[in-house]
């Protein structure tokens, strides 16, 4: 086997020395366009900017921003963050077609480190139902698409999609032809998450072997969750010579999603013995980007998620929590600490004081403006009133929520609501809508359906409710409730969802509806202003 190459092509196209060389694995994250294409997992313009900040500091090598061509507004996104990060390279997507690169090399222009990612299919299976072309005009297209890309940055990424179920001939002839149109990076993705580590590893293992020029691009894995092999197909990749995966914050990505970001840095950091590689990544900023993600997206992380699930550290058993008190190392392979988790879950109160909130908060990993500070204090001072104990989960829903809330034009203001075994139950409610409060009442099949009446009554539209789901985001009948709400909007074919918490369940539920509504409004207005522009 050739040595691998880690070296990451700089603006120039030319590649730069990594800190240590062959070793170094760079971690592209594709959470805002592979991430954000699986159905519910929108985030609004604004959400995107923080997100696409936060894995910059967090020490992400390359930030994949969306797919320009595919919306304005995901032009509009890429552009913007292309024009913000400070020292990620800011990636755009692209197919195949003229149009598409162009809108790729417009939308990454401003970075300054800009990357144009162009793909094509390459499987049988591709080649014939999807893309209807035969075997030598793909090849043409491979040839045309990091040609044009080329005219636009130095910096060309090329994809051959559905990689795996690729003849391997035909494969490397691909990969060959990209590689002399002057592509810098070559992805071999498992598109459908079909391979198994043993044949992702063979595959990439061959490539390099038998493609001319091999040597002087990186390799890259990019895999797919469908038989839950996403994270072993990738590290079994990087095993063969590739340098760079891609990945997703919480795994999160179409159908069953992609590899796990944090799974992917945090099982070479632990396994060091095994991978023998470096990464860039703040790993104790995964905790914080887990839920930044989450609750930009609105996508509950399953609580036994490797990493950042919150029972990844929590010892239940008695067994094990007699181990864990005699030396830690009996059941933790890693600690909290490394990936961002406090130890400590109890300890503000209602007598904690200004200073006490912005030390937790920072702890926390949160760093906020004065006006969201004081707005986010005087929430917990009222939290802290009416429950016993705040936890460190109740702040992070609370300033969460804090943060989501500080653009949108519609909030609950008050929510009365009668409820109980005589009814109708009925619900009497207060938005501000653009700075001005609007009451009214409503009844329903229940405290809930009351309530959301009350809210189509204040603001009509037609979007259908597709999910409605509860949780305790602590323990205790005093808990927070945590609502997630999803909406559809047949018409515009857009779908959102939005989370919020309070202790009362119904004032969740409002404030998470109203929540969703703003994403779905501060979509189609940025639709219609385009349109309309
Ligand atoms: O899964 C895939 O093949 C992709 C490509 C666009 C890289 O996401
Ligand atoms: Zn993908």
């Amino acid at each position: 086997m050739s040595s691998p190459v880690a070296q990451a092509p700089n603006a120039a196209g030319q590649p730069e020395k990594a800190a240590s060389d062959a070793d170094r694995v760079y971690i592209f994250d594709t959470t805002l366009r592979d991430g954000e294409q699986c159905p519910g997992a929108t985030m609004t313009f604004e959400e995107k900017l923080e997100v696409a900040d936060f894995l910059d500091d967090m020490g992400v090598d390359i930030i994949e921003a969306g797919f320009p061509i595919a919306s304005d507004g995901d032009f509009q996104a890429v552009s913007e963050i292309a024009g913000r990060v400070k020292k990620a390279v800011v990636c755009g997507l692209s197919r195949a077609g003229e149009k598409d690169i162009d809108r790729a090399g417009e939308a990454v222009k401003g970075a300054r480190r800009p990357r144009i990612h162009t793909f094509i299919s390459t499987s049988p299976v591709h080649r014939k139902y999807k893309l209807q072309k035969s075997a030598d005009e793909v090849l043409e297209l491979v040839h045309f698409q990091v040609t044009r890309a080329r005219n636009w940055v130095a910096d060309v990424e090329w994809s051959a999609e559905d990689a795996t179920r690729t003849e391997i001939d035909y494969l490397c002839r691909c990969v060959e032809t990209a590689i002399r149109a002057g592509a810098g990076t070559i992805n071999l993705p498992d598109t459908v998450g079909y391979a198994t580590p043993e044949e992702y590893f063979e595959m990439f293992r061959t490539v390099r072997e038998r493609v001319p020029g091999a040597d002087k691009v990186i390799f890259s894995v990019h895999c797919h969750n469908d038989l839950g092999m996403a994270v072993a197909n990738s590290l079994a990749g990087v095993r063969a010579g590739a340098r760079q995966v891609e990945c997703t914050i919480n795994g999160i990505g179409e159908r069953a999603g992609n590899a796990a970001l944090e799974e992917v840095v945090m099982a070479i950091k632990t396994r060091h013995d095994v991978l023998p590689y470096q990464v860039g990544v703040e790993a104790r900023m995964l905790n914080r980007a887990s839920k930044l993600v989450a609750a930009a997206t609105s996508f509950p992380v399953q609580y036994n998620k490797a990493i950042v699930g919150r029972n990844a550290f929590a010892h239940e058993s008695g067994i094990h929590q007699d181990g864990m008190l005699k030396h830690t190392q009996t059941y933790e392979i890693m600690t909290p600490e490394s990936v961002g988790v406090s130890k400590t879950s109890l300890v503000m109160g209602k007598h904690s004081g200004r200073n006490a909130f912005r030390t937790k908060l920072k702890e926390l990993g949160y760093e906020l403006g004065e006006n969201a500070f004081e707005d986010a204090f005087n929430r917990f001072k009222a939290l802290a009133d009416r429950k016993k104990h705040v936890y460190d989960e109740d702040l992070e829903a609370l300033v969460d929520e804090e943060i989501a809330t500080q653009q949108d034009r519609m909030k609950v203001v008050a929510l009365t609501v009668i409820a109980g075994t005589m009814g109708p139950q009925s619900a009497t409610l207060t938005l501000d809508i653009d700075g001005a409060h609007q009451t009214v009442q409503s009844t329903g099949n229940g405290p809930v359906d009351a309530t959301f009446n009350a809210i189509v009554k204040l603001v009509p539209h037609q979007a259908k409710l597709a999910l409605y789901q509860v949780h305790a985001v602590t323990e205790g009948t005093d808990a927070q409730a945590e609502v997630s709400v999803r909406l559809e909007d047949e018409v515009e074919g857009k779908s959102v969802t939005a989370r919020a918490a309070d202790p009362d369940t119904m004032v969740a539920s409002a404030k998470a509806y109203v929540g969703a509504l703003n994403k779905l409004f501060a979509k189609r207005g940025r639709l219609h202003a385009q349109q309309s522009a």
